[in-house]
């Protein structure tokens, strides 16, 4: 049984298909799934599709991209939303300096603020972190997340940093880029890193594994990630299938149904 702990069910790539979609992820042995909202609308949209489906949790917050959008009244709503008894976590939230969508200084207060807000609330955190890992980990330090833990998703990094995060006891979330032909460097993070500490996801619509690279991904592609990492760490798919289940399980506070 599969546990996907990153998904964007509610994307346009979706609309009119999202039943199907999650038909067809069962059929694939996922029985348990994080759809994450990055700002208002799509956090509200995660919480619909949690009340719909029993194994279906949400998260809400606010990604670097949309930071400028964090004013007051988004604050006041988001604690609302995080109440909501499916709300697992909050994020994702980070810093992206790839895109730079937000102004970096602006990324940066805002960040801080959601791991205050999750420190609040007592929610996990779902960190996104493109090219900007050393100030990440500066503010994951000095706002003290630790508090709360948390994952590191889509993880690109290097061993280096990931000994770091795993310091620091959080997780890291491997999706479908292990798959691809070119990968290197996640490689060896994920041979090295314990399975204690893992996590999958799809990221979809976005991340397709291979072979389904360029199209669009869905929750039941996450078995091709789980099967790329026992073959890498040389372990069954069960035990990949499962550790990582009860990693999400832990993580996120989910108790067995
Ligand atoms: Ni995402």
């Amino acid at each position: 049984m599969l546990f996907d702990t990153h998904a964007h069910l509610d994307d346009v790539k979706f609309k009119g298909e999202t039943d199907e979609v999650i038909v067809r992820a069962n059929e694939q042995g996922v029985s348990l799934i994080v759809n994450v909202g990055y700002n208002l609308r799509h956090a509200r949209q995660s919480i619909a599709l949690a009340e719909k489906y029993d194994f279906i949790y949400a998260s809400v917050g606010l990604h670097p991209h949309d930071a400028k959008d964090g004013d007051k009244s988004f604050w006041e709503e988001i604690y609302k939303l995080a109440r909501h008894p499916k709300v697992v976590a909050l994020g994702e939230m980070g810093l992206d300096y790839y895109w730079d969508n937000s102004p970096r200084d602006v990324q940066r207060d805002v960040f801080r603020q959601q791991i205050g807000a999750a420190k609040d609330l007592k929610l996990p955190i779902i960190i996104h972190d493109r090219d900007a890992h050393q100030d990440v980990l500066t503010i994951v330090k000095e706002e003290g997340a630790l508090e709360v833990g948390g994952v590191f998703h889509a993880y690109s990094g290097s061993w280096e940093m990931t000994k770091e995060i795993l310091d620091l006891g959080f997780f890291i979330s491997i999706g479908g880029p292990v798959t691809f032909k070119n990968a290197k460097k996640i490689l060896e993070v994920v041979e090295k890193v314990p399975l204690e500490s893992l996590l999958i996801e799809t990221d979809c619509p976005y991340l397709t594994p291979d072979p389904y690279r360029g199209k669009r991904n869905e929750p039941g592609y996450i078995k091709l990630v789980a099967e790329k990492i026992a073959q890498i760490k040389n372990i069954s798919y069960e035990e990949v299938a499962s550790a990582t289940k009860e990693n999400g399980m832990r993580l996120f506070g989910i108790n067995p149904l």
